[in-house]
């Protein structure tokens, strides 16, 4: 893989490629982060929810690539967004990935049961710990989004949201360009779901490249983070040979 694309965003340099974690689990997980790390992949999203924050770290460390040149995220789930336990449940996740510090700390998704303030001031104390380099939110619409940047002592880098190109997230693109902040696609192949759909296919065919491959570069080709999840090796290379073409205007229409 040649070098890869960043986004910027208040400081923060994402790898625009980056692997997503969410249900690879034990030895798959480790095995998947190491082969991808040997193909070039230098960006890998994990969450205390997926229960692999462990595997994650460990196939990082056992790489011996440096650490300032893998950025990694991890995300605190919502059930942990007290500030007394968000910062517990961060520490724990430090322990788990047996890493110095993670690149990007996320809420994963918004709770109102807890106010915003508390969770977003115990997040940014995290930062100010050296856990993280950077804090953002997931699954936040425009408006928890002005909240957030209103509310928060640190800038918002990231909004990890669903994008693919059966979803329409026009609004909070808008609001996150609005802002500087920068967005992640998950869920960028819609969970496998674009494979055999006809207009990705045939926009594919024309480029000799897959539906997935397709939908990927539609999503980079705006700036935007994706972060595919695979448990197949042979899946970590097609879903990363998305820099050597460009779609057309009508293509991306
Ligand atoms: N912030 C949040 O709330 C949130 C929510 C969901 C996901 N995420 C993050 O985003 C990541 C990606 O999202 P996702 O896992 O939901 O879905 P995804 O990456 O869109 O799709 C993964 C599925 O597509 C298949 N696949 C992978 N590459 C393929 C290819 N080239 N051609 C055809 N099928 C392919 C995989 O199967 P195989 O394993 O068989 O290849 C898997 O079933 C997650 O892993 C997680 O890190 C975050």
């Amino acid at each position: 893989m040649k070098s890869m694309p960043v986004v910027e965003a208040h400081g923060a340099r994402i790898p625009i490629l980056g692997l997503g974690t969410w249900d690879l689990r034990g030895r798959t997980c480790v095995r998947m982060v190491e082969e991808a790390l040997k193909l070039g992949y230098r960006h890998f999203d994990t969450a205390q929810i997926y229960e692999n924050e462990a595997e994650v770290g460990e196939a990082l460390r056992a790489s011996r690539i440096k650490r300032a040149d893998v950025f990694v995220t991890t995300k605190v789930w919502h059930t942990n967004f007290h500030a007394g336990e968000l910062e517990r449940s961060v520490e724990e996740s430090m322990a788990r990935l047996k890493l110095p510090y993670v690149d990007l700390l996320l809420l994963h998704w918004p709770n109102p049961a807890v106010p915003l303030k508390e969770t977003i001031n115990a997040l940014c104390k995290m930062k100010a710990r050296g856990f993280t380099r950077h804090v953002g939110v997931s699954n936040f619409t425009v408006k928890l989004l002005d909240e957030a940047v209103k509310l928060s002592p640190e800038p918002i880098v990231n909004d990890q949201i669903e994008l693919h190109p059966f979803v329409d997230a026009a609004k909070v693109i808008a609001a996150c360009k609005r802002h500087a902040i920068a967005v992640t696609a998950y869920s960028p192949i819609a969970r496998g779901r674009v494979q055999g759909e006809r207009t990705l296919e045939n926009i594919g065919k024309a480029h000799g490249k897959s539906a997935a491959q397709v939908s990927l570069r539609f999503l980079v080709q705006q700036g935007i983070i994706v972060i595919p999840r695979t448990s197949k090796p042979e899946r970590l290379k097609e879903n990363a040979a998305i820099f050597d073409f460009a779609l057309t205007g009508p293509e991306m229409k």
